[in-house]
Parts: structure tokens; C-alpha cells; sequence
């Protein structure tokens, strides 16, 4: 326990976190959201067709009415519950290879009183089996630091989960796996979170899917063959 280190993040001190505009509890166990994911949800909304924070007037929707949404790596929920939130009528899972940070996710979900389905997964094995229905949209913020990159203030970090934070080569190991999984199954849209310094790398890995847009440290993609109305 390291309850005394004056170095702990005031999120752990503090046991909370502001994301969207809503508080989520934090342990140790999960990541503490960061302010560059929230951009994540307001690409959601915005292929949704809503209005987001940001005050941009929305695009025409382009997500089926009702879509069925899966958060890979939700942590704390942040994003699953904030979509659950925003967008009412969805179905939202939140999938997890930490049993721990599942916890916490659904302790946000009751605090929230938000509807949503966790379950433990790595990546989409549970799509596969067919544990979960086939999403309409994947969205993840899977772990994508290097360890090798010099800027990292590696003492801050340490706080947080290494499940969390770090993949091998280069970042992109789960990215690319997740890319792999969701191409085999024809997923239509997958919003990414990385690093912009990966970003070209990952676009051009991901070679069934064609880019949307790209905002902030978040990628959106198209599968190619989905039909467009
Ligand atoms: C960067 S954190 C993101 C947490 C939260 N979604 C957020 O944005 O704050 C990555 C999460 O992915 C989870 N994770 C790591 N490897 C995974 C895997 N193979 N399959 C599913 N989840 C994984 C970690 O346990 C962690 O909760």
C-alpha cells in the first residue's frame, strides 16, 4: 500500500474522478480517466446524430437508431456509462480482462444508475462465443503506451494498473488484435484511442477499415464493405 507516498494521483487520494461532467469512482485497479478520451465520446454522439459537449452542432446520424455499443478495456466505465447516459436507449457492454477493474465498473454503473452489461473478456472472445451480441460499434481505450518512449513520467504512472497503460511493440499490440478481431467479425465502426504519434501506423494497419475522422488522440473507422444507405 503506498497510502502515505505524496506522489499517489489526488484521483486515488481522493477516491474520484471527473469525466464528462460526472464523477467516477477510482482505485488503484483501473486507470484514471483521462480528459483526451472524453473526445471519444463525443465521437460517439456525434455518428449517433446528438449534440456533445464540445457545442458543435451534430452530423447527421449515421448509427442505427438504437445501436448496440461494446466498451473493450472499460476500467472504470467511464466510457460505457457516460454512453449509456448520453445515448438512453442503447445497449451497452463493458468488457474487461481485469475482474478488479470490472468491479469498480459496476460500482460506477449503480452510482450512475446506469444500465449496463460487464463482462470479462480479452479483447472479443465473447463476441466470438457468442456471450455478447454483435455490436454496431466498438469503442476502446486499450492500453497503447510503449514503455520505450522517453517522455513518460514513468514515477506517475507507476500508480496505475501496468494492464492498463502498457503493450508490446511498440503500443500496438492490442490495438492490432483488436483491429484483427473486429475486421474478421465485420464490426462496422470502431473508435480507437492512441497515441497520435501511432496513429499513422494504426491506419495503416487497419486495412478493412477505411478512416472516418480522426480527432484529438481518436481514430474512427469504417468497415470497408458495410454497406452505407
Ligand atoms: C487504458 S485503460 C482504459 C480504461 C478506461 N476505458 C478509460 O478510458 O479510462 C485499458 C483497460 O484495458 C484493459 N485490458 C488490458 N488488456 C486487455 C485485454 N487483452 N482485453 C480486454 N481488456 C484489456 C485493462 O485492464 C484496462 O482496464
Amino acid at each position: 500500500m503506498n497510502a502515505a507516498s505524496p506522489n499517489k494521483p489526488v484521483a486515488y487520494q481522493e477516491g474520484v474522478q471527473d469525466f464528462y461532467g460526472r464523477d467516477f469512482i477510482v482505485t488503484p485497479d483501473v486507470l484514471i480517466p483521462r480528459p483526451e478520451t472524453e473526445q471519444l465520446i463525443d465521437t460517439v454522439l456525434n455518428l449517433a446524430g446528438k449534440p456533445y459537449l464540445t457545442g458543435i452542432k451534430p452530423s447527421p446520424r449515421v448509427l442505427p437508431e438504437n445501436p448496440v455499443i461494446l466498451d473493450v478495456g472499460t476500467g472504470s466505465g467511464c466510457i460505457a456509462i457516460t454512453l449509456k447516459l448520453e445515448l438512453k436507449e442503447t445497449k451497452v457492454y463493458a468488457s474487461d480482462i481485469s475482474p478488479e477493474a470490472l468491479k469498480i465498473a459496476q460500482k460506477n454503473a449503480l452510482k450512475h444508475g446506469a444500465p449496463i452489461t460487464t463482462i470479462i473478456s480479452h479483447l472479443l472472445e465473447k463476441v466470438k462465443s457468442g456471450d455478447i451480441s454483435t455490436p454496431d460499434i466498438i469503442v476502446a481505450n486499450l492500453p497503447y503506451v510503449d514503455k520505450n518512449w522517453d517522455w513518460l513520467d514513468k514515477k506517475s504512472l507507476s500508480y496505475e494498473p501496468s494492464i492498463a497503460l502498457y503493450a508490446e511493440d511498440h503500443g500496438l499490440a492490442l490495438i492490432k488484435k483488436l483491429i484483427d478481431e473486429a475486421a474478421e467479425l465485420k464490426i462496422p465502426y470502431l473508435i480507437l484511442e492512441a497515441d497520435p504519434c501511432q496513429h499513422e501506423a494504426i491506419i495503416k494497419y487497419a486495412k478493412y477499415y477505411n478512416l472516418s475522422r480522426t480527432d484529438g488522440y481518436i481514430l474512427s473507422f469504417i468497415y470497408r464493405y458495410t454497406h452505407q444507405a
